[in-house]
């Protein structure tokens, strides 16, 4: 029964692939809805992040803004984006959680030469997959998205839930100096070491959270994006019950949050939030992540006039995008253990290492400083993948994989409830989870911690599907 879902869903993504191929291949847009050029510029730019508003702050951002332009289209349609690089260092742009061919991924010197300052590389891929997405520079990262490069990529869904307002929060924070401008520490051994670059501003899009103007009895999509190098984002919505319909862009059985709303960096939640509050009434919206750091994010400002009496019904579940079912019985399973920083077990890094915790992060106690370096592991194309990981530190990590969405079927050998499709899995310190997927897009792919300087601290591996 499991085997003949798989291969009808199976068979539905190949279809999809080889359209993808042939799309790229003849430059032809048969297969997709429709086209759309956009020119991106990754530039320098001024952003008010401050409520004080005779700040602005020196940034990067696409088109010179914080955050890019939101790029928006219908599930199956094809994107052709022009990107300009006016820095003046080296750029690419990686679409987060997007399921494309390789050579549109975005990895400078992986699967394509980085995009020099003065030069234009253009991307053009099919959306296979409804849902929340983003995009960033693969490059420099650390810096370049701390900088403020990143932009909300929607794919609506062929057919659309139905909901009064769709609204996308990209949660951002920076690292500011008292006159408002970036801190240029990027990178320091302190940050590299503990939890990351979390900073001390916190936006909404790019603005210093403002309320946001609800109605009684009106449905709100909300769009949780974490554009955050490292901080994690745990929301709780007072007076209000938000279900979560999707994470990472898949759709998830519909359900409240045992807690907070967990956003760890790169990762997308999709809430339903039906505004049950009176006319007139005020309700905050708090970020619990840090204990002892609580704070006041924004609040939900109910106006005077109701939008309807009674609530719409409960939420219908979003359509599942067809990706291959992971074949449990015939995987491939493979250990991966993260370690490293201040005092994370590396003890099997063997001598050399001056500090307790010593210098940097690995996987399976490699440490690489670039994107280019062997493959750590090699996966036959259409197999199922186990992939058993375990957080051997003191450290949160969202664990990201490029080119395919993996289920997380059980968390500290317990399976989940939901077995949700993910792209990046939050793992919590000295935790383990298991993941799975059919290795089914061809290449190279990038498998990295999101925490973007541990990343660049050598807690990345590239994982090949041949
Ligand atoms: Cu959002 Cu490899 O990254
Ligand atoms: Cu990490």
């Amino acid at each position: 029964n499991l085997d003949k879902k798989w291969q009808v869903s199976r068979r539905g993504f190949m279809l999809g692939a080889t359209a993808t191929a042939a799309a790229a291949v003849t430059g032809c847009s048969r297969v997709a809805a429709q086209a759309s050029d956009i020119q991106l510029t990754a530039k320098a730019g001024r952003a008010r992040l401050l409520s004080d508003s005779t700040v602005s702050t020196a940034v990067f951002g696409y088109g010179g803004q914080v955050p890019g332009r939101e790029l928006r289209l219908r599930q199956g349609d094809r994107l052709r984006v022009s990107v300009k690089n006016e820095l003046q260092e080296e750029t690419t742009v990686h679409w987060h959680g997007i399921r494309l061919p390789n050579a549109m991924d975005g990895v400078p010197h992986l699967t394509q030469k980085p995009i020099k300052p003065g030069e234009t590389f253009l991307y053009d891929f099919v959306a296979p997959d409804a849902g929340t997405y983003w995009y960033h520079p693969h490059h420099n990262s650390s810096q370049q998205v701390g900088r403020g490069l990143y932009g909300p990529l929607i794919v609506e869904e062929a057919e659309p839930i139905k909901v009064d307002r769709d609204i996308t929060w990209l949660l951002g924070d920076w690292r500011l100096h008292e006159d408002g401008q970036i801190s240029d520490d990027f990178g320091n051994m302190h940050d590299s070491m503990h939890a990351g670059r979390v900073g001390t501003t916190i936006t909404i899009n790019g603005l210093a959270p403002q309320p946001l103007a609800v109605r009684t009895g009106e449905r709100v999509r909300l769009r949780l994006i974490n554009v955050a190098n490292a901080r994690i984002f745990g929301l709780k919505f007072a007076g209000h019950s938000p279900k979560i319909i999707a994470l990472d862009g898949q759709p998830v059985t519909p359900h409240e949050p045992s807690g907070a709303v967990l956003v760890g960096p790169a990762m997308r939640v999709d809430l339903i939030i039906d505004m049950v509050g009176d006319p007139s009434s005020n309700f905050t919206v708090e970020d619990t992540f840090y204990k002892g750091l609580e704070y006041a994010l924004t609040t939900l400002e109910y106006g005077g006039t109701p939008l309807r009496q009674a609530l719409l019904p409960t939420p219908v579940a979003l359509p599942p995008n067809r990706i291959a079912e992971p074949h449990l019985r015939a995987a491939t399973r493979h250990e991966i253990t993260f370690s490293g920083g201040m005092g994370g077990g590396m003890g099997m890094m063997g001598g050399g290492m001056g500090m307790m915790g010593g210098m940097s992060w690995a996987i399976n106690g490699v440490s690489p400083t670039s994107h280019t370096h062997e493959p750590m592991l090699t996966f036959a194309r259409g197999k199922t993948v186990v992939l058993n990981l375990n957080n051997d530190t003191a450290w949160w990590h969202p664990i990201h994989l490029h080119g395919h969405s993996f289920r997380v079927i059980s968390r500290n050998g317990k399976p989940t409830a939901h077995r949700e499709w993910q792209d990046t899995v939050l793992m919590p310190p000295r935790e383990t989870a298991e993941i799975a997927f059919v290795a089914d897009n061809p290449g190279d792919w990038m498998f990295h911690c999101h925490v973007l300087e541990h990343q660049a601290a050598g807690m990345m591996a590239n994982l090949r599907v041949a």
